[in-house]
């Protein structure tokens, strides 16, 4: 079953497109990872989503609902956005049993769930803290915290971890994981190619809108490039592979590094680096441009 399904989804801001056309959907229990640069409308996706923002055109469809049953589905949907939005002057219990009685919980259970994941998370010493004295790591834990309060079955997380030190961002992943072993479904924006090819089930490159190209990190290079890449500091014409040049660098792409190699030599070309392709070659041969 497809939790997300989304066809030809439009959003403009006055007259600009933010999104256009971007269609995919989801699979129960898989994560998915949207990468793209600042701008190219990870943020205006999530937002329409979870419901938050609606597209000028094209279908949603949220475990099988349209988003005009929004009610009937918002508790199944946790969302973290990109900016913490936590009330600054209350503690951290305060913020949790809030949230998850404006989302139809009692205080009882509330207070309860809370307990329970700031323990859970490792943050029960902060249970009466003022919710302005956490760290900046802390603050987007319980962002997560938040999220998971009423038990979604779909996480959405816009850029979760942007700014988090690596052992923090670790852990926040280890929840994640934790959380798909019971089915739950995650879809998470992010600017770090290496967190999303260890953690996503699938991929999705998303540039100025559109979404470019989507499937699994271990067959996205093999589907649209080599294996190998050979950089060189000029730029280089040599036909029958593909390539491009950015910023007065030539990559060159191919499955057989030897043979590169002396068709170069031929032409009395060095390469600077040989190397493995990485999904950020990948965008920067897709689009010209870098994440
Ligand atoms: N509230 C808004 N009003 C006008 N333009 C917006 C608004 N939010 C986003 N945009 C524009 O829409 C485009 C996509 O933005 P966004 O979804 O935030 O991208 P991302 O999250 O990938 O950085 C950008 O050009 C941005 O400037
Ligand atoms: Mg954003």
């Amino acid at each position: 079953m497809n939790v997300i399904e989304i066809k030809s989804i439009t959003k403009y801001y006055k007259n600009i497109k933010a999104l256009d056309g971007v269609s995919f959907s989801l699979e129960e229990g898989n994560i998915l990872s949207l990468i793209g640069p600042n701008g190219s409308g990870k943020t205006t996706l999530t937002k329409i989503i979870s419901g938050f923002s609606k597209a000028n055109s094209g279908e949603i469809k949220i475990f099988g609902k349209n988003l005009d049953e929004f009610k009937k589905i918002k508790n199944k949907i946790g969302l973290v956005p990109q900016e913490n939005n936590l009330d600054q002057d209350i503690n951290v219990l305060e913020n949790l049993i809030i949230h998850s009685e404006l989302c139809g919980l009692n205080t009882k259970v509330a207070k309860e769930r809370s307990l329970n994941l700031l323990q859970k998370f490792g943050l029960d010493k902060y249970v009466h803290e003022d919710t302005r004295n956490l760290s900046g790591g802390t603050k987007r834990k319980m962002m997560l915290i938040r999220a998971l309060l009423t038990n979604p079955k779909l996480l959405i997380l816009d850029e979760p971890t942007i700014g988090l030190d690596p052992a923090i961002r670790r852990q926040f992943w280890n929840i994640v994981i934790d959380l798909k072993s019971q089915n739950v479904s995650t879809i998470f924006t992010t600017h770090y190619m290496e967190e999303a090819n260890f953690m996503a089930d699938e991929i999705a490159f998303i540039n100025r809108g559109k979404l470019i190209l989507s499937g699994k990190p271990q067959d996205l290079i093999k589907n649209v490039l080599e294996n190998f890449v050979f950089e060189m500091k000029e730029k280089v014409s040599i036909d029958g592979y593909k390539s491009y040049v950015y910023e007065n660098k030539t990559f060159i792409f191919t499955p057989n590094k030897e043979i590169l190699l002396s068709n170069l030599k031929l032409k009395g070309i060095e390469p600077s680096t040989i190397r493995e392709t990485t999904l950020d070659d990948m965008f920067l041969y897709l689009t010209g441009e870098k994440i």
